[in-house]
């Protein structure tokens, strides 16, 4: 039984603060869970409650959201189960009472229901990806690397936000890593020998002053060959695009000049065209339906097309998408809808319907590594954590390297099988 739960703030990889909660159960268990946080959020997540006291860290303090779990969500849910989590969820949104959350803050709730799983999990003496995912918990996810960074999360201008390594062809994941890694250092080598900065963006990827993607593209391929493997059979491509950033007034600001939807679409298709590419992420605006049909409709046999800040995590809103033919498949962000459960159900429904998960850290991030067990649980067959470096980031690969090594023969990397479109 839930005995106890506290909170506190502490801060994330950005210097920013976030709510970590404790929970204590009553054969002695006490788990904790930390909570991330976006930079490029979509305006359809939960709502994250910060302090807007300009006085402490900005406005962006979290006592709120802090006080809020030890005054109200904690209170309501001491002496539940704690493996009734479907229980313990539904006490936390009606204590919350709101539509997205607003009230005692997405930020709070998360951070309540993440640590009572794993607690509950310590309490069963399981791994959390085994007590979450059963005994068929057993697939090692294809990390996507994300090595060249844009966007909302690098002072440079590049447009898109995330170029992303995806070593398919390796066959374990502890090889994935690896082969990352190393072409991460052959990726510094080359952006330095043409004269580029090598510092890096929000999650551990270089961000260098690129004058186009294509050259981001052109880099990951070079990088990909001088560490010796095979761009598209070894190492594929990828991209999150988050073009919900540089939309405005139905119109898409792409290097310096104005697109169409359907033209961004068309030099997409040039790009699936020219590039290994084996997933792409927010192609478009988050509101942009008609858009997305029309670019699955071009692309979505091609390729695995992502909705990130377009889907948010939320099963009605991917229903939504399934309904109209949208997208082919769900970016996981847990802080996006703002409990395990209704993560859980949003992963469901996308397998049910044909479409893949990633799950996916946040730009801001903690040394919690949750979303690598529910990956492995949910037998998602991808994630994305950033960079192959700076510890926040590979704090999650490292537990997969855990898990792996835990469930021995059992395991399964299944590389390329993870992106059924993918035709390159
Ligand atoms: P965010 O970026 O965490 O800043 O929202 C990640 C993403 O867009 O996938
Ligand atoms: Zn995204």
């Amino acid at each position: 039984l839930i005995e106890a739960v506290g909170a506190r703030e502490i801060l994330d990889s950005r210097g920013n603060p976030t709510v970590e909660v404790e929970v204590l159960l009553d054969d002695g268990i006490v788990q904790r869970a930390a909570v991330p946080s976006g930079a490029s959020t979509g305006a359809f997540e939960a709502y994250e409650l910060r302090d807007g006291d300009k006085g402490r860290y900005g406005g962006k303090g979290v006592l709120k959201a802090v006080n809020a779990v030890i005054d109200e969500l904690g209170p309501a849910i001491e002496g539940v189960e704690a493996s009734e989590q479907r229980v313990v969820d539904e006490i936390l949104i009606a204590t919350d009472g709101t539509e997205n959350k607003s009230r005692t803050g997405a930020n709070a709730i998360l951070g309540v229901s993440l640590a009572v799983a794993k607690a509950a999990a310590d309490s069963a003496d399981l791994p959390l990806f085994r007590y979450l995912g059963g005994p068929n918990a057993h697939v090692l996810p294809v990390p996507l690397f994300n090595v060249i960074n844009g966007g909302e999360h690098a002072d440079n201008g590049i447009d898109m936000q995330e170029f992303f390594l995806a070593p398919i062809g390796a066959s374990s994941f502890a090889e994935a890593l690896r082969w990352g890694a190393e072409t991460y250092h052959v990726l510094k080598g080359e952006l330095k020998a043409a004269g580029f900065a090598t510092g890096l963006g929000d999650e551990g990827g270089f961000a260098p002053d690129l004058p186009s993607n294509r050259e981001g593209l052109d880099f990951l391929v070079k990088a990909i060959e001088k560490a010796g493997f095979t761009p598209g059979s070894d190492i594929a491509l990828g991209l999150d695009v988050a073009a919900t950033e540089f939309f405005s007034d139905g119109v898409y600001r792409l290097e310096n000049k104005d697109w169409s939807a359907a033209e961004i679409t068309e030099y997409y298709e040039g790009l699936v065209a020219d590039y290994p590419i084996v997933t792409i992420e927010d192609a478009l605006a988050e509101d942009d339906w008609d858009a997305w049909k029309a670019l699955t409709d071009a692309l979505g046999t091609k390729t695995q097309l992502v909705g990130d800040d377009l889907f948010v995590t939320n099963p009605a809103r991917l229903a939504d998408g399934i309904k109209r033919g949208v997208a082919n498949s769900l970016l996981v962000k847990v802080n996006q809808i703002g409990t395990l459960s209704e993560t859980l159900d949003a992963v469901e429904l996308a397998h049910r319907s044909g479409y893949t998960t990633m799950f996916s850290h946040r730009s801001g991030e903690t040394e919690d590594t949750t979303i690598a067990d529910l990956a492995v649980a949910t037998n998602s067959g991808q994630i994305k954590s950033g960079a192959p470096a700076r510890s926040e980031r590979v704090a999650k690969y490292n537990q997969l390297l855990r898990i792996e090594e835990e469930l021995g023969d059992a395991a399964e990397y299944i590389g390329r099988a993870a992106f059924p479109r993918y035709t390159g």
